[in-house]
């Protein structure tokens, strides 16, 4: 069987994919009008002067049938976006956490996922209740206290996302209302967003039969959104992208290339398979990147790249942040 986009002529298809069209194109999620009143609130509650972060975290997933049974996904755990979150937490920010539904959430992550499951943590006491085991009580103990912190300062707002229209969609949302703060806004885009989708009207309606013999997908590619998000959504925001690869020949120049390409603030580069103990960081201002890099023995030790990456990141904003004020004085 083969699923092959209704439209023949690369005039046609440049004109779906276009990033101004996609939004007339494709339905938006239904959680859409409560993250606008979410987020509009969230902003609304913070100090005039609050540093705020839009984190990303997670793949996006494309469907392959409009009434879903099957769908291509992107990879992420959610643990760069997730780690990054409580460190942002930690320096002050205010942070809306833009992550797939099931994805590692800040605190969370460090129990929701393990290998062992969630009852592993816990033991009947001898009078019957239910304790967490005494080897995790204090760990445990200070990352509750942290999250129920933060959320009671209402310094943390949750919005999900599953598939790379719902993440578009609450993107663009997002962007625009806070973009209105300007430069105290960062944009941390850690969550893998996919490459190549089928638009809905070419999308088989039902569950692609198996009986019909072998299958054979052709994607359109999702236009890069990095280039409205800068030029048009939050132009004044500072602004941090993603670089992912797998092959070294590439990252260094695919970085230099997105930065040329968007005019936005910083690259983070990172290789698939060294992504927790090393990145660079690309600016349009530094021939060489920054080298941000932790041993292997304390990533073990429960030391996160995030921590030195994302303390960084804050002073680099601090200064943007600075150099706008002295800009518009
Ligand atoms: O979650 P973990 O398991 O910890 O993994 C973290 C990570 C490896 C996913 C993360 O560190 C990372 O690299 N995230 C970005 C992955 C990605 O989408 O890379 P890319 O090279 O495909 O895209 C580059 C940038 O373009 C991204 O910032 C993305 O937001 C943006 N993009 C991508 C596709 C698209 N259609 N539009 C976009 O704007």
């Amino acid at each position: 069987m083969s699923l092959t986009p209704s439209v023949s002529s690369s005039v046609d298809l440049r004109r779906i994919i276009d990033p101004d069209t996609y939004f007339d194109n494709n339905l938006p999620p239904t959680n859409l009008q409560w993250a606008h009143d979410e987020v509009a609130r969230f902003v609304k509650s913070q100090a005039p002067d609050q540093r705020i972060v839009l984190v990303t975290s997670g793949g996006t997933t494309v469907p392959l049938e409009n009434n879903t049974v099957r769908f291509v996904d992107n990879f992420s755990a959610g643990t760069r976006g997730s780690s990054s979150a409580e460190q942002f937490l930690a320096l002050g920010y205010a942070v809306i956490f833009l992550h797939r539904e099931q994805s590692l959430q800040p605190f969370n992550r460090h129990y929701s996922h393990s290998t062992q499951g969630m009852l592993s943590y816990l033991q009947r006491a001898t009078d019957g209740s239910l304790r967490i085991k005494p080897e995790w009580e204090d760990k445990m103990g200070r990352d509750l206290d942290a999250y129920q912190k933060y959320t009671a300062q209402d310094k943390l707002l949750m919005v999900s996302f599953t598939t790379l229209s719902d993440y578009l969609f609450l993107l663009r949302e997002v962007s625009l209302l806070v973009a209105g703060l300007g430069p105290q806004v960062m944009f941390y885009l850690a969550a893998a967003v996919s490459d190549f989708f089928i638009p809905s009207h070419s999308m088989s309606e039902h569950k692609i039969q198996s009986a019909e013999g072998d299958l054979t997908l052709r994607m359109n590619q999702v236009p890069k959104f990095l280039g409205p998000l800068v030029k048009n959504w939050a132009p004044l925001c500072f602004i941090v992208s993603f670089k992912l690869e797998t092959d070294p020949q590439l990252l260094g120049s695919k970085a230099r290339h997105a930065l040329k390409k968007y005019g936005h603030q910083v690259v983070i580069a990172n290789m698939l398979n060294t992504r927790k103990w090393q990145v660079w960081l690309f600016t349009r201002e530094e021939i060489e990147p920054a080298t941000i890099q932790i041993d292997q023995s304390d990533l073990a030790a429960g030391h996160d790249i995030e921590q030195d990456l994302v303390k960084e990141l804050a002073r680099r904003h601090q200064k943007y942040i600075k150099e706008a004020q002295v800009s518009h004085a």
